[in-house]
């Protein structure tokens, strides 16, 4: 087994990810504006992200723990609602003034800072004022927001994420105020909005061009990897079907401004096909990300649909197009219930690359478990550790095959709050001392992963162990 690893590109952006909603808290703290984040996630029992894992006080002590981690690379988000509070267009200089001092203490230590500026949360005054991304205003509001960090942050961020996960943030009313109770309408709500993320998207590509030419920017895309259940041609193609309607749908609009023809002819076909205006062709058409942010955590499998369409399942598998089936071939945990597969990893980024071209960055991957400290106050986590091995194993062959990798960012840096599951799932590669119900003092505990993603890191990939 000897020489089996070897090290990665010199280069390589070794880093963690988390984003601002589920990390910082202070959610009334430092003039920030109510966000849909703070309304939308009051479940009993289930932590919200008033608190959140509290790195709005920690993160001085939290960056020093990334320098001891080694890290070259920070993906963070900004909070929209933290720097534009409300309607006005005009920045909450508290805000800026709390990311300037992290960014600052970041690149002192000699962190890139990689920032995402949509990470799920908005300004809630957005979605009471014209109902959020179904209107073109939030086209404006974001292009203005874009703006502020742009020009307030030139020089220091020079590596930008334009929206997280597309598809999650516009299928989650709970994230982005769409709580359109008839299942058609919020279907073609779904749609609205996903097309004026992306006229958004690519307007605030081509003004970090004006802004900050040597900044690079890219979208954050959920891959979605999808095996079909047989060989039988049925199977197969709902298989296609799916991964054209989950995820190239949206790749295609970021890199090429357009939708992929059985995207456009399905959208028509359905009545979901989304208002547009004249002008918006030249806009979608103007820029084109330097990159593509790839989150990966599992992959799914589809069969032929038969029966009649579920309304009842996430809007995106609402389709009579695939049904969702179990993939009997993958290992299952509790909070990983459509099972582990690192290859998936590397089945999706090749299909990425072969389809865009693009240079690519592994934003989020990772493994949720329940999690408490053992008899002697530590948290002996093999299981993230083997996750963790063999998708960075993946991303050896990837880089064997000439994919351009530049990066891995490991869902999550220290426990965050879940996107919808509270405390109880936790992902950190540093423990969280608080749960859903008691806050406790949020202390914080290197888990072993810690120790061992510190080894990859100085090792600059695997060793044999
Ligand atoms: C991604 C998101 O969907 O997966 C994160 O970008 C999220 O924000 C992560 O936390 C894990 O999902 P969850 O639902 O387990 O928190």
């Amino acid at each position: 087994m000897q020489n089996q690893h070897h090290p990665f590109p010199e280069d390589f952006l070794w880093g963690v990810s988390t984003s601002a909603f589920q990390v910082e808290g202070g959610a009334d703290e430092g003039g920030k504006g109510p966000a849909t984040t703070d309304l939308g996630a009051n479940r009993p029992g289930i932590a919200d992200n008033k608190v959140a894992a509290d790195h709005y006080h920690h993160w001085k002590e939290d960056v020093d723990l990334m320098a001891e981690l080694g890290l070259k690379v920070y993906r963070m988000g900004f909070s929209w609602s933290r720097i534009m509070p409300d309607n006005s267009g005009n920045p909450n200089p508290e805000g800026l003034a709390f990311y300037d001092r992290l960014i600052d203490y970041l690149l002192e230590k000699g962190i890139q800072p990689f920032v995402t500026l949509y990470h799920f949360e908005c300004p809630q005054t957005a979605v009471d004022a014209f109902g959020g991304w179904r209107s073109r205003r939030m086209v404006d509001a974001y292009l203005r927001y874009a703006e502020v960090c742009f020009t307030h942050f030139k020089g220091r961020v020079r590596l930008w994420a334009t929206v997280n996960e597309q598809l999650i943030a516009t299928a989650a009313g709970m994230l982005n105020g769409n709580h359109e109770p008839d299942p058609q309408k919020n279907l073609q709500n779904v749609y609205q909005m996903s097309y004026n993320v992306s006229l958004a998207e690519h307007k605030a590509i081509s003004l970090l061009r004006q802004i900050d030419p040597e900044a690079k920017i890219g979208p954050v895309c959920a891959i979605q990897v999808v095996y079909p259940q047989s060989s039988r041609s049925e199977d197969v193609l709902a298989a296609e079907n799916a991964e054209e309607l989950m995820e190239f749908y949206l790749l295609d609009m970021s890199v090429y401004g357009s939708y992929p023809p059985y995207v456009a002819s399905y959208l028509k076909s359905h009545g979901l096909y989304p208002h547009t205006e004249p002008e918006d062709a030249a806009a979608l058409q103007a820029s084109k990300p330097d990159f593509i942010g790839i989150n990966y955590y599992f992959s799914l499998c589809v069969k032929a649909k038969t029966g009649p369409i579920n309304y009842d399942q996430p809007p995106f598998w609402v389709s009579d197009a695939f049904d969702i089936c179990e993939n009997p071939y993958l290992e299952k945990t509790e909070w990983m219930d459509k099972g582990i597969d690192p290859a998936g990893l590397h089945i999706g980024m090749r299909k990425v690359y072969n389809r865009y071209r693009l240079p690519m960055i592994v934003t989020e991957n990772g493994m949720a478990y329940s999690e408490a400290p053992g008899p002697d106050g530590k948290i002996h986590d093999v299981y993230r550790i083997d996750y963790l091995r063999r998708h960075i194993g993946q991303l050896e062959i990837m880089l064997d095959e000439g994919l351009p990798v530049f990066g891995y960012c490991p869902w999550s840096f220290v426990d965050v709050v879940s996107s919808h599951q509270g405390f109880a799932k936790r992902y950190g590669l540093v423990y969280v001392n608080r749960t859903d119900t008691d806050l406790m003092d949020c202390a914080r505990i290197k888990k072993d992963s810690f120790t061992w993603y510190q080894q990859v890191i100085r090792h600059n990939g695997l060793w044999e162990q």
